[in-house]
């Protein structure tokens, strides 16, 4: 089987990249990570990627001067890396319509709604706010509208009676975990449904 190399991007703790790491190390997994790129120097999933002998670098944005060369020092890191999909893992940058569109259908995100509901910031706080009686998390294609593009897995969960932010957000965080690798597995495999 050859598997598709795969590229993470993250801002943080990178607890999304850890579950397709692991998902990838079966090997009847469709997809191999060779690369994960981080716009924040110190995000805690570096060292994690690292100690899993996987390939970082930082590109830091603030050290740019456009979104659009800062998009492309990252297109040239991609290239170099031979990627072919790119999986964003709360990357938290808005990126240049002219790179999104580079990696059209290869490029997918995981957002902690059941999208289309709650794009951007705070989905959590805002669908208890709202007395949503589920909640949950969508990985998609990306393409130029943040949050935005066609769904390729959802998961849902329930809101519960008292919940808090953060209560929620690790029941949603959960399901991430499941899904995210699940659904990259599909776009790998050329399954996903558009
Ligand atoms: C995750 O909940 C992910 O869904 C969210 O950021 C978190 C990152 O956590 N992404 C977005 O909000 C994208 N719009 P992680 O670094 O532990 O994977």
């Amino acid at each position: 089987m050859t598997k598709k190399r795969v590229a993470i991007l993250i801002s943080g703790r990178g607890s999304n990249m850890r579950a397709l790491i692991e998902a990838a190390k079966d090997k009847n997994y469709p997809a191999e990570i060779v690369l994960v790129i981080s716009n924040v120097a110190g995000a805690g999933g570096l060292e994690f990627a690292r100690q899993h002998g996987i390939k970082t670098e930082v590109i830091e944005h603030k050290k740019f001067p456009s979104r659009e060369i800062f998009d492309n020092a990252m297109n040239v890191a991609l290239k170099k890396a031979n990627a072919e999909i790119v999986a964003l893992a709360g990357f938290m940058r808005l990126l240049s319509p002219r790179f999104v569109e580079s990696w059209r259908r290869r490029m997918i995100n995981i957002h902690p709604s059941l999208l289309p509901a709650y794009k951007g910031l705070h989905t959590h706080k805002r669908a208890i706010e709202a007395g949503e009686k589920f909640h949950g998390c969508t990985v998609h294609f990306v393409t130029p509208e943040l949050d935005d593009g066609p769904t390729i897995l959802q998961a849902k969960v329930p809101v519960l009676p008292g919940d808090t932010e953060d209560a929620l957000a690790s029941r949603v965080l959960e399901q991430e975990h499941k899904i995210y690798p699940e659904a990259l597995r599909l776009v790998a495999e050329g399954k996903a449904k558009i």
